[in-house]
């Protein structure tokens, strides 16, 4: 049931263009963090949690990299990335999916006056997936209604599209918040086989839950810090987290870098309680969990970000007194001076934990969007769930 969404009549267009990025009730493109209901989240979440355990040993792996061996993947990324370059190739491989890359459009047809329309069209005869990060936001989506219109239709997965969405990054992060905020201790890893230890909530020892208890972020403070304007995986992550009644937001921003009205309305309409706020400092005390970004300057059109004060924006080691104990730490990464790197030791700081759950997760997207998620399920039941 990934993806069924039951939008307002204000969001009108939102639903059309999600029915043109699913098919049925699943994603087909990942394009917005819109596309995803609760339900399919946290379906995404349990993949995950399956596809990192049966990855553990040498046949598990075997067995994952011969569900889309017979795929093959471009990663289209002609904006500057590594880590979620590097996510994606690694969630390629263990799905055995052979993958190619084109990073620079100045070594591609481009250069000989070719569209890159047209650059999309013969890529998409060669290969089975398109994973696509590009400056100009509706550019990845307008590419999925192209290749929705030719013979052979392949999905697009948006892996950052301008100022505007990130989803994939989206998911990862609520993947990281669902491990933060679960119960620890005895009945974690009771399923698991290897080194690795899952921590998002089970029902029994028998393996992954079938749902999330229903409170699951109710009454959990979430703050979203520094960039808000420009930074594109808050705005995907502010979208995911609608789907959680009893979530409260906080956006701390410089009023320049405020997140924008869209998503306010967004957050509005689902009835999610927020503040706006222009200082970390003393809002620290109530999150459960602090999502840092850094400044956004390659959007600046003339320096306008050079006089603005982004220490305010800042998480500092003499702020960890006031910490919850259960306060999670995350960055998108890559981190400027956002996060004094003497908070890495400490058990709030997740973002390193954050990198390495995105490759499951992208993996878990990748095997959900062809089809292959039953077949995984199956065979972590069969064997490692008793
Ligand atoms: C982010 C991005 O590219 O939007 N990075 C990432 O994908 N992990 C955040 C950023 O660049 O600041």
């Amino acid at each position: 049931m990934l993806g069924t969404i039951e939008e307002e009549p204000a969001q009108l267009l939102t639903s059309q263009r999600v029915a043109q990025l699913n098919r049925g009730d699943k994603p087909f493109h990942v394009i917005l963090s819109q596309q995803f209901s609760r339900e399919g989240i946290e379906q995404l979440c349990r993949l995950s949690e399956m596809v990192r355990r049966i990855n553990d040993d040498r046949e598990g792996s075997q067995f994952l990299r011969g569900t889309l061996s017979h795929k093959r993947a471009m990663l289209y990324f002609i904006q500057p990335s590594t880590r979620t370059f590097l996510s994606f190739s690694a969630a390629c491989q263990v799905l055995g999916i052979p993958y190619n890359e084109v990073r620079n459009p100045s070594t591609s047809s481009e250069v000989k006056g070719e569209t890159e329309d047209d650059t999309v069209r013969v890529l998409s005869q060669y290969f089975d997936l398109i994973i696509m990060r590009h400056p100009v936001e509706g550019f990845a989506e307008r590419m999925a209604l192209m290749l929705n219109g030719m013979r052979r239709p392949l999905p697009i997965i948006n892996g950052g599209s301008g100022k505007d969405q990130h989803p994939t990054q989206a998911l990862l992060d609520i993947y990281t918040l669902y491990r933060c905020f679960s119960p620890r201790g005895a009945e974690r890893g009771a399923a698991t086989r290897g080194s690795e230890r899952g921590a998002v909530p089970r029902a029994s020892d028998r393996g992954i839950p079938p749902r999330f208890p229903e409170n699951f972020f109710s009454g959990k403070t979430i703050a979203f810090v520094g960039d808000l304007k420009r930074g594109r995986t808050v705005r995907s992550l502010a979208y995911l987290l609608c789907r959680y009644p009893g979530v409260r937001m906080l956006f701390v921003a410089p009023p320049e870098l405020m997140i924008g009205d869209d998503i306010l309305e967004y957050v509005t309409r689902y009835g999610i309680e927020y503040e706006i706020r222009h200082d970390l400092r003393p809002v620290i005390g109530e999150c459960n969990a602090v999502y840092m970004t850094r400044l956004q300057d390659e959007w600046d059109v003339a320096g306008e970000s050079k006089s603005i004060d982004y220490g305010r924006y800042h998480i500092t080691r003499e702020m960890s007194g006031d910490f919850k104990p259960d306060l999670a730490i995350l960055h998108p990464l890559p981190r400027r001076h956002e996060i004094d790197p003497s908070l890495d030791a400490l058990p709030h700081a997740k973002y390193w934990e954050q990198v390495r759950n995105g490759m499951w997760m992208r993996a878990s997207i990748i095997a959900t969007i062809f089809g292959v998620d039953t077949a995984i399920t199956d065979h972590y039941h069969s064997y490692y769930a008793h």
